[in-house]
């Protein structure tokens, strides 16, 4: 289950964010993933609280993943960040902490991806952390940390999809045993806010909607088992209870080999989150003051000393 924003959570937002991952854990998903820059730490962190409570789980059956704070940019500020995280997120140790982005966001020119694993190296040595990885990392930038360090990143986190299958990295990533997941797995079948491109398939593809048929289940948990399928562990968001309860409900059938060949067939290498568009990060670094003066303006005190 993931809890990531397209914009910043309203206040609404934050509580049915909370609720959304109590019913997730409910219905039986055990790994969660989080940001320092979705603002949702806190959140996941009342969810595991409360189902903890409760006894609906342990806190040792849940897999809880986080991503590092874009201000963290060298080894330095890596233990210290982790550790308000915890303290967000109510918990001794993260199951996987992820560096979030290869690249500044923030505008630093201190900004060194190796020097950051290697604070990542500290946190796991601390126990802070059990397994540390990357989001978002293509293989040149994987080739820098791999070929400097003794530890190999457990993850790393990529968009895939239909429309962007991103074979080569994920390619890459297996055959070193690196585990891949996979965020916005519905690529463009639900409408996106940051890209106003509309690219096949859609729920209503006749293609998909064959294959639904054929295995008597629904589109959308076709595309959430295509991933699978691949060997890459689907990241899906969803605040509707029916769609949570479906989308974990895809460990009952599986998807014949042919079959994957042509869903990799609708792949247009175009992703939704244009991470390495030219100037994308140039416009989160442009943004960001706008998550500072929410981050203030909201009194999410928690958040401010990682900004
Ligand atoms: N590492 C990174 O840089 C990075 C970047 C982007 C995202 N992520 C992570 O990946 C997560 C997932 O990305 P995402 O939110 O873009 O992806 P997504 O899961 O592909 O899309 C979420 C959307 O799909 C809808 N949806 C979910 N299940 C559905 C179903 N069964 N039928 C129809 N619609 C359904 C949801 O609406 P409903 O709520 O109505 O179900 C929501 O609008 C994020 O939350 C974040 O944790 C990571």
């Amino acid at each position: 289950m993931a809890t990531g924003y397209r914009l910043m959570p309203s206040y609404d937002d934050r509580f049915s964010m909370c609720q959304a991952t109590i019913n997730a854990i409910e219905a039986g998903y055990r790994h969660i993933d989080t940001a320092f820059i979705y603002l949702t730490e806190d959140i996941v962190g009342k969810a595991i609280a409360n189902v903890t409570r409760r006894g609906i789980v342990k806190r040792k059956d849940l897999y809880i993943s986080t991503k590092l704070p874009y201000s963290v940019v060298n080894r330095a500020g890596v233990v210290p960040a982790v550790k308000n995280a915890l303290k967000r997120l109510q918990l001794d140790y993260v199951d996987l902490c992820l560096i979030h982005q290869p690249v500044d966001m923030v505008g630093s020119k201190d900004y060194d991806n190796l020097e950051i694993w290697r604070g990542l190296e500290d946190a796991k040595r601390l126990c802070l952390t059990r397994s540390i990885g990357l989001s978002n990392f293509n293989s040149t930038f994987m080739t820098r940390i791999l070929a400097n360090s003794d530890t190999v990143p457990a993850v790393n986190q990529l968009e895939t999809n239909p429309t962007y299958a991103n074979l080569e990295t994920v390619a890459y990533c297996q055959s070193l045993n690196i585990v891949v997941t996979g965020y916005a797995p519905f690529g463009f079948l639900v409408p996106r806010t940051l890209n106003d491109l509309s690219l096949p398939p859609t729920f209503d593809d006749p293609f998909l909607v064959g294959l639904a048929r054929k295995y008597a289940v629904n589109v959308s948990q076709i595309v959430l088992r295509y991933p699978v399928e691949r060997g890459i562990i689907p990241i899906a968001k969803s605040s509707n209870i029916d769609h949570i309860k479906q989308n974990v409900d895809i460990f009952g059938f599986t998807i014949d080999p042919e079959d994957i060949l042509r869903i990799n067939q609708f792949d247009r290498n175009v992703k939704v989150y244009r991470i390495d568009y030219p100037g994308l990060f140039q416009f989160v670094r442009d943004n960001y003051p706008f998550v500072r003066r929410y981050v203030r303006r909201n009194n999410l005190r928690q958040y401010i000393d990682d900004l």
